[in-house]
């Protein structure tokens, strides 16, 4: 059995202490990328089919939108993982609006991952999870849910410590 490192992150502005910066590569991808040089596993991006805007405000208003209606919008895609091949599968988001974004939820929605071992990362510009893991466990019944790693978007490239020791 494999193991999988799912995640979706934003290119473009975002938030970081604070302040709107532009980002060349999402902070999540750089946590997922070293995952997956620590794990071995697969790597996958969620993307959406209807590209997130670049600019942050535009973005935000966005994921409000699909927050408050709860929107679960299409994958670019499609389903396209066999997931009977993997039993562990870290998932990784930043945290939009105290939660993962809504394409992670219709990523979620997609797969049957009863059984299997998820592990959660997230970065985010707070240093929590927020609800995301809570709504998680309510999205993944029967999936077993393991200790997460969040990781501040200004610190993911002097996180190596933390996120091999999560690897492990
Ligand atoms: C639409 C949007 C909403 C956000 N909401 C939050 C939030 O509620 N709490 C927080 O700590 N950071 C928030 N952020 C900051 C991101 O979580 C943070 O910059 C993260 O590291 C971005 O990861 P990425 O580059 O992989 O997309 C938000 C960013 C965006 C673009």
């Amino acid at each position: 059995m494999k193991t999988l490192i799912a995640y979706f992150s934003h290119v473009g502005e975002n938030l970081q202490d604070n302040e709107i910066v532009e980002l060349k590569k999402g902070n999540t991808e750089v946590v997922a990328e070293k995952l997956a040089q620590y794990t071995g596993g697969d790597l996958y991006k969620i993307e959406e089919d209807e590209p997130y805007p670049f600019k942050y405000d535009d973005c935000l208003r966005r994921a409000r939108r699909e927050d408050e209606n709860n929107e679960h919008p299409a994958l670019k895609g499609g389903a396209r993982l066999n997931m009977d091949e993997y039993d562990t599968i870290y998932i990784g988001f930043p945290i939009w609006y105290r939660t993962y974004p809504r394409v992670v939820a219709s990523f979620l929605d997609q797969y049957d991952f009863s059984g299997k071992q998820i592990r959660p990362f997230c970065t985010n510009d707070e240093g929590t999870f927020g609800i995301s893991l809570l709504e998680m466990q309510g999205a993944l019944k029967g999936a077993q849910i393991g200790n997460g790693l969040a990781i501040r978007g200004v610190n993911v490239y002097e996180a190596d410590d933390k996120i091999k020791a999560f690897a492990e």
